[in-house]
C-alpha cells in the first residue's frame, strides 16, 4: 500500500480527502505540531525522518490579506517551505502532488476559463506565491503534480473543517440573518471538494503536469450566491435583504480566472457543473429544499 504524508492535515482538502480515502493508502498526517511552516529547516528536517511515496502538500496560509500584510513571512510559509519539500522528494524519488490555486491568474486581463498552459500572473502575495512554488517545482522536480483547484465548495462535517466558501457564506447571511456583499463583478469556478477527495486515487497515477481541478461555472459570485440561497429555499423578500449584489469591488476590472478543467475531463476525471455541485452538497448535508 501506498504511504501518503500529506501537509496541513488538519485543513480542508487534506482532512476530507484523507476521510475520504483512508483505507486506500497509510498515511502520515503532518499537522502545525510537528513543524510550523514559517521555520522550513523544522519543516525540512520533520520531512526527512518520514517514509512516504507520496508528498500530498496542502499546507499554505491561504489568507490573501495577511499574505498581502505580511509578505516575507507567507513566503516563508508557502514558498520557501515548499522548496524545501520540492527537494526532499526529488532526493526520494517521491511524487509530490502540489495544491495550487485559480489565483495564479487573478492579474490577467484576458478573461477565463484559464487552460493549464496559459502564462499566469497574479496581483497578490498569495498569488505569486503559489505562482514560484511552481515554477521551483518545474525546475527541479520531475515526478510533480500540479493541481490548480477553484474556489472549493463544502460544509463541515466531524473531523472535517471547510475553509471559507460560498455556500457557507451563503448559508451564514440567510440564517444569521446578516446582508452581505457578494461580488458582483467576479467569476470563478466553485467545486465542490468531495469531486477531489473521490478522484485522488485516480490522480496519483497521471502523467507528471499541471492540472485544473474545476467545476464549470458560467455565474458572477453574487448571481452564484443567489442561486445556492433559492436552492436553500429561501424566498425572495430573504434574498433581497440578506444577499447583496457588491458593484463596487474589481470595477475597475472584472476578474474571471475560471479554470478549464477538460484536460482531466479528457482523461476520465469530470467535474460538471457548479449547479450540480451545489445540488450535491446540499443534498449530502440535508439542506436541500
Ligand atoms: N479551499 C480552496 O478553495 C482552495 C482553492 C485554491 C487553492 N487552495 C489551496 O489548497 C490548499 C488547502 O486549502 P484548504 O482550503 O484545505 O486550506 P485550510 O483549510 O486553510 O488548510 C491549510 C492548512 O495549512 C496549515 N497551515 C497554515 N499555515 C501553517 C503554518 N505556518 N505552519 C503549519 N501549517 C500551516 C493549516 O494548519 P492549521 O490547521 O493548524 O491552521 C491548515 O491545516 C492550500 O494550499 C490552498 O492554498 C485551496
Amino acid at each position: 500500500m501506498k504511504r501518503v504524508l500529506v501537509t496541513g492535515a488538519n485543513g480542508y482538502l487534506a482532512s476530507l480527502v484523507y476521510h475520504m480515502n483512508q483505507d486506500a493508502f497509510e498515511w502520515i498526517r503532518m499537522t502545525r505540531k510537528d513543524a510550523d511552516f514559517s521555520d522550513p529547516d523544522a519543516v525540512e528536517a520533520w520531512i526527512r525522518k518520514q517514509e512516504f511515496d507520496i508528498c500530498f502538500h496542502t499546507a499554505a496560509n491561504a489568507n490573501t490579506a495577511f499574505c498581502n500584510e505580511h509578505p516575507d513571512l507567507a513566503e516563508k510559509i508557502n514558498v520557501e517551505s515548499t522548496k524545501r519539500i520540492v527537494d526532499v522528494c526529488d532526493e526520494r524519488g517521491a511524487l509530490l502532488i502540489f495544491s495550487s490555486s485559480e489565483q495564479v491568474f487573478n492579474g490577467r486581463s484576458k478573461r477565463g476559463p484559464f487552460h493549464e498552459d496559459e502564462e499566469p500572473y497574479a496581483v497578490t502575495v498569495y498569488g505569486q506565491n503559489k505562482i514560484a512554488c511552481e515554477k521551483y517545482i518545474h525546475e527541479h522536480l520531475k515526478k510533480a503534480i500540479i493541481l490548480r483547484y477553484s474556489w472549493q465548495l463544502g460544509l463541515s462535517q466531524p473531523d472535517v473543517k471547510a475553509s471559507p466558501n460560498l455556500a457557507a457564506n451563503v448559508m451564514k447571511a440567510l440564517l444569521h440573518q446578516q446582508p452581505t456583499l457578494f461580488t458582483c463583478n467576479e467569476k470563478r469556478c466553485l467545486t465542490y471538494a468531495k469531486h477531489l477527495a473521490i478522484a485522488f486515487p485516480k490522480i496519483i497515477d497521471l502523467a507528471p503536469g499541471t492540472y485544473h481541478v474545476a467545476a464549470s461555472n458560467e455565474l458572477t459570485t453574487y448571481e452564484a450566491a443567489v442561486y445556492i440561497a433559492k436552492k436553500l429555499g429561501a424566498t425572495q423578500k430573504a434574498i433581497d435583504t440578506y444577499i447583496l449584489p457588491n458593484h463596487e469591488r474589481y470595477q475597475d476590472r472584472f476578474r474571471d480566472f475560471r479554470l478549464d478543467a477538460s484536460k482531466l475531463e479528457a482523461l476520465g476525471i469530470s467535474f460538471g457543473t457548479f449547479e450540480d455541485h451545489v445540488d450535491e452538497l446540499l443534498n449530502d448535508f440535508g439542506w436541500h429544499v
